[in-house]
């Protein structure tokens, strides 16, 4: 365990109240950092934060696209990003080109996008959707004949299976999901019987088959908190076991692989926070005519979840 920087953590609390900021934080962010978090929680969970606060300044903890759709909801606040080169590998998999030609090979179709996307492909989108509301967003389109949904293929093979539709996906994935396999869920489960086993969407088909809850990282904390078993694997990146252990202390989580972390979430540092905050930098902004459109499919989104 690092040994908490008192001295930093006093000066990132004093330039946040000066700064008049907000600091959120991804779940799968590095200890150090929830820990100075004024939020923490999934991607819908933030963005509602982002676009509620009444803080001057966002500070962003987490990958590129989130800050984007703090942005996008909250134009007259300054986002700003600890590490801007912190990305999402699965929202570079698709960009708006890609999007517009296979909207133009499907002309009737409504486009649904994950909210891990560029700003430039949501405003492509007409809806968009988390892990958290993916399966209501397609149960919402009953009256679409055709539905396209982006980028990530593992999603939209389980909310496919889930709400009976078939949908015109994309290749992506989530390189750090991937490297949860099957055989490490058997083997987290001979040694641990009785352990529930919690999986995020992003992962392999063949992973969520095997679970007895698919679910985006923070409902995995409501399902652990409610629910009576004592031990629990967790098919995600492995940063939630970290929040999942501070809000259940009488309960037990094994990370399903070890393997799964995601580098950017881990760029994002407690000195890295005390810098954005002393510069207010680097600021992430989204043009007007992108904002505009990509905001659209966003609160199309909140209004259905
Ligand atoms: P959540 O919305 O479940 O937090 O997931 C975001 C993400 O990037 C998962 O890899
Ligand atoms: Fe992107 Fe995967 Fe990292 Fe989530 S865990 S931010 S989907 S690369």
């Amino acid at each position: 365990m690092i040994k908490e920087d008192k001295e930093l953590v006093r000066k990132i609390k004093e330039l946040k109240k000066k700064r008049n900021a907000v600091i959120l934080a991804h779940n799968y962010q590095l200890p150090e950092v929830q820990d100075i978090a004024d939020f923490r929680g999934d991607s819908l969970e933030l963005s509602r934060i982002a676009a509620k606060t009444d803080a001057k300044v966002i500070v962003f903890c987490g990958v590129y696209f989130m800050a984007e759709t703090a942005s996008i909801l909250s134009p007259e606040k300054k986002v700003i990003m600890p590490d801007t080169s912190a990305g999402c590998p699965m929202a570079n998999m698709m960009n708006a080109d890609d999007l517009r030609k296979l909207k133009r090979k499907h002309p009737q179709s409504v486009a649904v996008g994950y909210v891990n996307t560029s700003a430039e492909v949501k405003a492509e989108l007409d809806y968009c959707c988390t892990s958290t509301n993916a399966i209501a967003v397609v149960n919402a389109l009953r009256d679409k004949k055709e539905i396209i949904f982006i980028p990530d293929k593992y999603l939209a093979d389980y909310v496919s299976k889930k709400s009976g539709r078939k949908l015109i996906s994309w290749h992506g994935f989530c390189p750090t999901h991937v490297k949860i396999l099957p055989e490490d869920l058997k083997r987290k489960k001979k040694f641990h019987p009785k352990a529930k086993i919690m999986v995020h969407p992003e992962c392999l088909s063949s992973v969520v088959a095997l679970a007895d809850v698919v679910l985006s990282t923070s409902q995995m904390g409501k399902y652990a908190k409610d629910n009576p078993a004592k031990e629990f694997i967790v098919g995600t990146e492995s940063g939630l076991v970290y929040r999942l252990k501070q809000d259940n202390p009488d309960k037990e989580f094994y990370p399903a692989s070890e393997r799964a972390v995601c580098p950017n979430m881990k760029r994002t540092t407690q000195e890295k926070v005390l810098w954005a905050l002393e510069e207010l930098k680097d600021e992430v902004r989204v043009s007007d005519d992108i904002r505009k459109k990509a905001r659209l499919a966003i609160e199309r989104m909140l209004a259905i979840a």
